[in-house]
């Protein structure tokens, strides 16, 4: 199978999106097509051979990106160009707005481009933290209680700590903690430079986060180990996406069978049919043996690959099942 793995984008997630794309060289055993997408918008075709997947361990990715690595080595294309590339499947891997939030999803749809990644409904509910809420609800899911609010609109916090998030972003980008009034203005300031909402939720100090990712196939859920990230107070960009020390025993988490089975069934309820076609991982918190869902990663930091048994399994058997594009 010839997988298209479309990545880079315009979203302050592209250095992101770079090390998901870099990660899938070592973990996918079928031939790769990296179509990398830079900040103009431009598509190019990268030769795999000099996709380089130390790039991002050293250190060194906040001076170097894919571009200035492999300059001279492009072929710009469109990644539309399906007969050009003669790639079987697209695997959407650009993260952020413009990415993951439906805008390829739509393209692939309307060009009739087998892929995937979340549909566009589902991309456009996942990646919006505020309609995951109401999402959340309607499948009987609880999620954490919070509060919108759009630049210039007053707000008013009577329990501190909180935790302010841009409604749209992921990686934890414009993300902060705020333990007093004090500190709200300068939180607030930083939320809304990436965005024109935010979300305040409670910060629950010490609260227990519990990854998922898995996908359904064929009525099947194919589910990772469920992950307990590290117990730092807060994930960091750096700890969350640059430390490739992560493996699955690592990040085994230590709970019962009946805890397990809470958040598979979550999951469950989440994924529904809404996100066929997608492997995608679900954060949840578990307080006082409840599970809530904090949000849905449509497509995540290298695809999850880490917490999979048999990762290149997964997705050539969901590649292999995806739903049909509806004809109108
Ligand atoms: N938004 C990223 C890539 C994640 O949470 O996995
Ligand atoms: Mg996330």
């Amino acid at each position: 199978m010839k997988i298209g793995i479309v990545f880079g984008g315009v979203s302050y997630e592209h250095e992101i999106s770079i090390v998901s794309a870099i990660a899938m060289k070592d973990v996918l055993k079928e031939e790769l097509v990296y179509i990398f997408c830079d900040e103009n918008r431009d598509f190019y075709h990268i030769p795999t051979n000099t996709i380089k997947s130390k790039l991002f361990s050293s250190g060194e990715y906040k001076k170097c990106d894919s571009l200035t690595l492999t300059k001279g080595s492009f072929v710009k294309k469109s990644f539309l160009s399906q007969k050009s590339l003669d790639v079987d499947v697209y695997l959407n891997l650009s993260h952020g707005a413009d990415g993951e939030d439906g805008v390829y999803a739509s393209l692939f749809e309307f060009y009739n481009l087998p892929y995937i990644g979340p549909r566009k409904g589902a991309s456009s509910v996942s990646f919006n933290k505020f309609l995951t809420k109401g999402y959340a609800n309607s499948c009987g899911v609880k999620a954490l209680d919070y509060k919108f609010y759009t630049k210039n609109t007053p707000v008013v916090i009577e329990d501190f700590p909180v935790i302010i998030k841009p409604v749209t972003l992921g990686s934890s980008i414009g993300v902060s903690i705020v333990k007093d009034q004090k500190e709200l203005e300068y939180a607030l300031d930083v939320a809304y430079e990436f965005d024109d909402a935010v979300l305040v939720e409670p910060f629950i100090p010490g609260v227990k986060e519990y990854n998922l990712a898995g996908c359904k196939i064929n009525g099947t859920y194919n589910f990772s180990i469920v992950e307990e990230p590290q117990k730092a107070e807060f994930l960091d960009f750096d700890k969350k996406y640059l430390d490739f020390a992560r493996t699955s025993t690592a990040l085994k988490a230590d709970i019962s069978n009946e805890l397990e089975e809470k958040i598979k069934d979550s999951f469950k309820k989440i994924y529904n049919n809404t996100f066929e076609g997608a492997l995608i991982r679900c954060d949840f918190f578990v307080i006082d043996n409840e599970v809530y869902l904090n949000e849905i990663n449509p497509v995540p930091g290298s695809m999850a690959n880490y917490l999979f048994e048999d990762f290149n399994a997964t997705l050539i058997s969901l590649a292999n099942n995806l739903p049909k594009v509806k004809k109108i």
